[in-house]
């Protein structure tokens, strides 16, 4: 075995007891399921299983994991942790159930597959679960999408990245990132280590509301394109409405809207979206005009919605939304 690497109080130079610190893990972990990938000599099983969790560790070296085997039973938590010894990639993809944390200290410079092990995270972690990354991140907050191979210390060539790199390429669209702070550094270290919090990335809603002509369709084109997000504007349902050609969506009552649309777009050449919305809600066909509008919404995307959405519209739109998380941004005029 290699030298001592966690510190249980009777050496080891990797500072467990202050990575721990660092880590901000709940005290009271009663209940939950843990998973610790390259978890070593169970350091930091044993100290989740003290705070009330149970726990799968996952340890590739053989004798790492005699070691952990043995400091479980040494604690008394034999029956609160399970260690495997094998590869992350394979024994994550063979687990059939979701875990509240999952921890990846000091190790994903190990995998050379990163983005792919982090997609295997994601498939075992519960939706409101947290994966705990501690890392070394080249560069400073704000320095951009840097990567590179970094030579560490001990002679051997690792990808190191950038929090930026991290959050807009390994991350894209699996997890978001809290960037909680800094861990602790360890001797020979050439790139700082950082504690990064990480939740499976929740589906975003941008509502960009207001009067007509005021600029949403100029925000809403460059929001959509910045963000990788569906674009829809709810004046494309008014036009088809209007160019008589609504079938696609079928809602409640959607016969008892259209006529009332067509009776107040009777004569007119062209079409106020505002007034004609404003009458619909008037005429009691609030719920109907979100249906419309939410019906097509998908997990599967972000999107931004730009439109006129006078209450009580806004209202009903956002509780539609589900879990989706929204942002509303109201447009207004300036001078
Ligand atoms: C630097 S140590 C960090 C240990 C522990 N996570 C900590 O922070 O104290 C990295 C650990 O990951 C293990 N490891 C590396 N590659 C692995 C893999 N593919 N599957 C499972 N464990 C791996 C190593 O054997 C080692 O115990």
């Amino acid at each position: 075995m290699g030298k001592q690497y966690q510190d249980f109080g009777d050496g080891g130079d990797s500072k467990s007891p202050d990575k721990l610190q660092a880590l901000e893990i709940p005290v009271n972990m009663e209940g939950k399921r843990v998973l610790d990938l390259g978890c070593n000599a169970g350091f930091f099983c044993i100290e989740a299983a003290k705070r009330g969790a149970t726990c799968i560790g996952i340890e590739a070296n053989s004798q790492w994991f005699d070691e952990a085997v043995l400091n479980a039973g040494k604690y008394g938590f034999s029956d609160r942790i399970e260690f495997i010894n094998g590869n992350w990639a394979d024994e994550v993809s063979r687990l059939d159930e979701k875990f509240d944390y999952i921890f990846w200290l000091s190790a994903i410079h190990y995998e050379k597959n990163q983005r792919t092990m982090v997609k295997n995270i994601l498939s075992v972690i519960k939706p409101d679960g947290v994966f705990i990354l501690e890392c070394g991140l080249i560069g400073c907050p704000g320095d951009g999408p840097v990567a590179s191979q970094v030579t560490r210390a001990g002679g051997s060539s690792v990808l190191h990245f950038s929090l930026e790199y991290l959050r807009t390429r390994m991350m894209a669209g699996l997890f978001s990132t809290k960037l909680r702070g800094m861990s602790v550094q360890q001797e020979g270290d050439r790139v700082p280590r950082w504690v990064i919090h990480c939740y499976p990335k929740t589906r975003y809603c941008r509502i960009i509301h207001g009067d007509p002509a005021i600029g949403k369709t100029t925000h809403s084109v460059e929001l959509a394109r910045a963000t990788g997000s569906v674009l829809v504007s709810s004046d494309d349902f008014f036009a088809d409405m209007f160019a008589e050609k609504l079938a696609p969506v079928s809602v409640a009552n959607a016969s008892l809207m259209r006529e009332c649309f067509n009776k107040f777009n009777k004569e007119k050449q062209s079409l106020r979206i505002d007034l004609t919305t404003d009458h619909l809600i008037e005429s009691g066909h609030a719920g109907e005009i979100v249906e419309m509008f939410t019906k097509f919404i998908s997990v599967d995307f972000d999107y931004v919605f730009e439109g006129y959405l006078p209450e009580p519209v806004l209202t009903l739109f956002k509780s539609k939304l589900g879990k989706m998380g929204f942002v509303i941004w109201e447009t207004t005029r300036f001078g």
